[in-house]
């Protein structure tokens, strides 16, 4: 069949063949009147000629029908329907009706505080209207900052699609280790700590009209430090437009902050939603959230789930169940999409929750307290609680930082529930009693600045230069012990004089850009420094291990331990796969995640393009393995323990800790170690330990 070209040489086309089936016709007829005087070949070469001729009548229509299909609905007409209906949505949202009010309220003040429930367009349209109203001309850009990496490129994804670019041109997002956006960007939705690292360039922002601090409630430690920075920068710029968005929570704490700055109020449009609670408290809070979807999936009217989990493993585990258990219900139940968020699901399954549920099916989202308010998933009429979330805190005495899975906070459940309300009247189950709720409950989340360590932070205020971090404009100020202790480990490591100064600016630069290793002891093997410290950017993520496959697993995991401690596996691991041509194969016969690695390639890159611009030469020391444990020992030499009864005992603060079951230093036990970060999951773990090496001097 020729493919047409037009419309006038699609009907050339058929006509011909049209002709030549009659043709065809008129040939089999006289063969059929000429019947018993013709030989055997000849029937058969009628048959022949029948087929041709079905044949050609089905070439004949499909050609028909792709000229009509072609006629009707051109390709440009779909497209343009679709941004027809995006604008549709983008005028029904419940911003919408507040734009030219807003603007206006953003021409006359400098800084505004917006308070709106979650999904009514603040993330969304605000930068947008913004663009509209000129705050890019003369190529000003618009910040917009958001707690998480996995909001700031979902975000940004949308907005680039709702205004026809392509994401990294115009609109465009910047994570760390993940910058996509380009000199044509003029809407830049970043993690809040990027923009931190964009005051060591550009101390005044000078290069933006707009900064918006989205999803304010969250108070991460990052944005907490930006509050500070920007009240101070707003003073002498008078031409910057502060806009602090959040959901509806604290909004008169951020005014008060921002010296009475005026609260714009969006009015949410939201359905009632019934509360129910269980009567007595669940023992396995996990299970209940499954047989809680599926009884919602078999009782219940059409409507999507959301069941808030803590973490990765949960959500997975959660996910396995919920599917073995329709697969063994089968066509009794209607289809059931289970479909997880967190943050380190790669981009392409993130995008899943957003698209509509097929008719017919229910949708059930499991997702982190990413859904809490950064992510709005339309269609969701049923929210099952069961009252956690995984939390950070910081004992400053001991220095142990640790994640922790704690009942959330009365606040969190609240919104966790309104996400039930957003499309029509909905239900949440909180798997908790109502009187866990009243009285087990915190009333709000205590921010992140007053649960953690400082170390980097502080390193970065002085960096800026300012030098009295005590009377710095914090919003919650930290624990007075979290601040000294922050210093002390600072002077220490020789990053501060006694006189709590800056030392040496390079040094300090790269320790915050791009290894936690100090310069002077990473000179000699920066390149294996730069490889350890991506692949610790990714590091719980490496190692694969199925259920059905942990004997394999485990074996291929141990192939890869060499003498040295955890750093020097990782290594070990990234060598042999750049060995490998970075093959994916190879990654899948060692049970290692070729995704992680790649990630960890992406992030050794720019680790490198970093270093070349601070013009810090790349030094290899063979992957011998000395000199790394010494520049690790150097940066982490705080963080010692030594063996003691079953145990370790760590230096500092003679706390308790145990080596992690997935350290290649398990069966060691060494009398030494040191270790990168104490964790408390079922105990104080170790994780990625490695033993204090012979020859160290600076220990
Ligand atoms: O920031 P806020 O919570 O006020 O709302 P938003 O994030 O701007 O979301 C506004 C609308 O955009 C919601 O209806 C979302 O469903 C939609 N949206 C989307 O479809 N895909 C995204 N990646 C983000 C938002
Ligand atoms: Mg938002």
């Amino acid at each position: 069949q020729k493919m047409c070209n037009s419309a006038p040489e699609c009907h050339e086309n058929m006509k011909s063949r049209k002709n030549l089936s009659l043709e065809m016709i008129n040939f089999v007829s006289t063969a059929i009147t000429m019947k018993g005087t013709l030989s055997e070949n000849t029937v058969r070469y009628c048959v022949f000629i029948i087929f041709l001729y079905v044949f050609h009548t089905e070439c004949y229509n499909n050609l028909v029908s792709s000229y009509f299909l072609q006629e009707s609905e051109p390709q440009l007409s779909q497209a343009e329907k679709q941004k027809q209906s995006i604008q549709e949505v983008r005028r029904s949202l419940p911003i919408f009706p507040y734009r030219e009010d807003l603007l206006a309220a953003i021409r006359e003040h400098q800084i505004l505080v917006i308070e709106g429930e979650t999904g009514s367009g603040k993330t969304t349209q605000i930068p947008q209207y913004l663009l509209e109203d000129g705050y890019t001309e003369g190529g000003m850009k618009i910040g917009c900052t958001q707690p998480r990496r996995v909001a700031a490129m979902s975000v940004a994804a949308r907005v680039a699609q709702e205004m026809s670019v392509k994401l990294g041109n115009e609109v465009g997002y910047s994570i760390r280790f993940e910058d996509c956006t380009s000199e044509r960007t003029i809407l830049k939705y970043m993690t809040d700590g990027m923009l931190l690292r964009e005051f060591l360039t550009e101390p005044d922002l000078a290069s933006y009209s707009v900064i918006i601090i989205d999803e304010a409630h969250e108070r991460t430690l990052h944005t907490d430090i930006l509050f500070g920075l920007i009240k101070d920068i707003a003073r002498f710029r008078p031409d910057l437009k502060v806009l602090v968005a959040s959901a509806t929570l604290d909004t008169e704490r951020f005014s008060c902050f921002f010296d009475d700055a005026p609260v714009f109020r969006i009015p949410g449009r939201r359905f009632p939603v019934d509360i129910y609670y269980t009567k007595a408290p669940e023992a396995d809070y996990l299970e209940a959230c499954v047989v809680s979807v599926l009884q919602i999936h078999v009782t219940q009217p059409a409507g999507d789930v959301l069941v808030f989990l803590t973490g990765q493993e949960e959500i997975e585990a959660c996910c396995e169940l919920l599917q073995e258990r329709c697969r063994r219900l089968g066509s009794k139940i209607s289809e059931l999409l289970v479909l997880p968020i967190y943050a380190n699901l790669p981009s392409d399954m993130q995008a899943k929750i957003f698209n509509p549920t097929p008719p017919g099916a229910r949708k059930v989202v499991v997702a982190t307290n990413i859904a809490e308010t950064s992510l709005t998933i339309d269609g969701i009429i049923y929210v099952i609680d069961p009252g956690f979330c995984k939390q950070k805190s910081y004992n400053a005495r001991t220095g142990m930082e640790s994640l922790i899975v704690t009942p959330c906070s009365r606040a969190s459940a609240n919104q966790r529930a309104g996400r039930a309300g957003r499309v029509a009247a909905g239900k949440c189950f909180r798997l908790y009693t109502a009187w866990a709720f009243k009285h087990e409950m915190e009333e709000t989340t205590v921010p992140e600045i007053q649960r953690t360590n400082l170390g980097n932070v502080v390193l970065l205020l002085k960096s800026l230069g300012i030098n009295d971090l005590i009377h710095f404009d914090f919003m919650d100020p930290p624990p007075h012990e979290t601040l000294v202790l922050a210093l002390e480990q600072l002077y220490a490591l020789g990053a501060l004089n006694h006189l709590g100064e800056l030392t040496k600016l390079k040094w300090n630069f790269c320790y915050l850009l791009i290894t936690d290793y100090p310069l002077s002891d990473v000179v000699t093997c920066s390149e294996e420094i730069l490889t350890i410290a991506a692949m610790l950017s990714v590091n719980n993520s490496i190692f694969y291990r199925p259920k059905d496959k942990v004997v394999h697993a485990d074996n291929a995991r141990m192939n890869f331990v060499v003498p040295g401690g955890d750093h020097i596996v990782l290594l070990n691991v990234y060598t042999q796969w750049v060995e490998s041509g970075y093959s994916t194969q190879w990654c899948f016969e060692n049970f290692i995640q070729f995704r992680s690695m790649k990630r960890a390639r992406d992030v050794r890159d720019q680790l490198e393009g970093l270093m070349d611009r601070i013009e810090v030469e790349l030094c290899s020391c063979n992957g011998e393995s000395v000199p790394i444990r010494k520049a690790v020992t150097a940066g982490y030499f705080y963080n010692t323990a030594r063996l003691s009864k079953g145990g370790y005992k760590t230096v500092k603060h003679q706390q308790t800790v145990y080596v992690h079951p997935n350290s290649s230093l398990f069966e060691e036990q060494p009398r030494w170690m040191i270790y990168h970060e104490l964790v408390f999951t079922t105990k104080e773990f170790m994780r990625q330990v490695w033993s204090r090496p012979s020859l160290c001097s600076s220990f």
